[in-house]
């Protein structure tokens, strides 16, 4: 069954580009008390919600998709992260995740995944919601996880279904096929799928008992995963958004920490 909420098929992925008119100066620099506010709602709260997204890896060197170094050769991820052009030409998207599998295997974790892994460690009402596919979370050591948009280390055959964990990088092959001679997909969630029910509810609940989301380094611009805190925020959460820019989702945040999630993170645990 599809769910809507703000206009959007919910349990699909689809982009969803606002023309939203924000002034940038209005939230140039949070005021003072911005950071002392997020630490003492987050000393007070007992469910807790985080969102990720590209941003939170960024330090880590792993490129976003929007923004400055957001492009592949000439691509833009919406072009290449659709079924429509793994069955034009397999090769050309798993060169895309070939890329960055083999990025990704040689970075690590920053201060900002630590400091989620440590809130997971605290509160015992806890759940992050990711739309990384990079498993840097897991890494960090945060278990009670969703991976909204599935895992670059998992593949899936086109013919016999069959889901694997391979970490291989380089890979041998592209496209990869099974050992059923079908070709392997990566098991990510392209726009126009339905993303995994199971974790998308999970999340959606936990964003309904919330009494504290906090959204890291997401354009908020993809859905459904950007409707997560807004369901916190009508629920009554307190939302605390870190990004280096402003986001459609910043005029409704209660708090906006501008700038990179490894200079506000760590403060705002209170954990050395
Ligand atoms: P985007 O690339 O859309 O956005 C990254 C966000 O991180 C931007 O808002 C940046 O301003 C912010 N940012 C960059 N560096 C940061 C830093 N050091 N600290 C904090 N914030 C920082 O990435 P997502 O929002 O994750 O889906 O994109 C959502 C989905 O769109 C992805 O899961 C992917 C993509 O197409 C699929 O591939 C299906």
């Amino acid at each position: 069954m599809l769910v809507f909420l703000d206009g959007m098929p919910m349990g699909r992925i689809t982009s969803h580009v606002r023309h939203v008119v924000m002034r940038n100066d209005r939230f140039d620099n949070p005021d003072s008390g911005a950071l002392d506010r997020s630490t003492q709602r987050l000393r007070e709260a007992r469910r807790v919600i985080v969102l990720t997204g590209a941003g939170v890896s960024a330090e880590s060197d792993v490129p976003t998709f929007r923004g400055p170094g957001g492009l592949w050769r000439r691509y833009r991820s919406e072009e290449l992260a659709t079924p429509e052009a793994f069955a034009r030409d397999p090769r050309l998207v798993w060169e895309w995740y070939a890329w960055r599998r083999d990025r990704i295997a040689s970075v690590a974790p920053n201060a900002a995944h630590r400091a989620i892994a440590a809130l997971d460690r605290r509160f015992p009402d806890f759940l992050l919601a990711t739309q990384n596919v990079d498993g840097l979370h897991e890494v960090a050591g945060s278990r009670r996880m969703v991976e909204l948009h599935g895992s670059l280390w998992r593949m899936r055959c086109l013919r016999c279904g069959a889901i694997k964990d391979d970490r291989r990088s380089p890979l041998p092959r592209l496209p990869p096929q099974c050992a059923c001679g079908g070709v392997l997909r990566p098991d990510v969630v392209w726009f126009g799928e339905a993303l995994p029910e199971e974790a998308l509810k999970s999340a959606f609940d936990a964003a309904g008992a919330a009494d504290l989301a906090l959204v890291v380094g997401t354009s908020s611009l993809v859905y459904p995963a950007a409707s997560i805190p807004r369901l916190a925020r009508k629920a009554g959460a307190f939302v605390i958004e870190i990004n280096t820019e402003p986001t459609p989702l910043t005029p409704t945040a209660d708090v906006f920490l501008r700038g990179p999630a490894t200079k506000w993170l760590p403060p705002l645990i209170e954990e050395k």
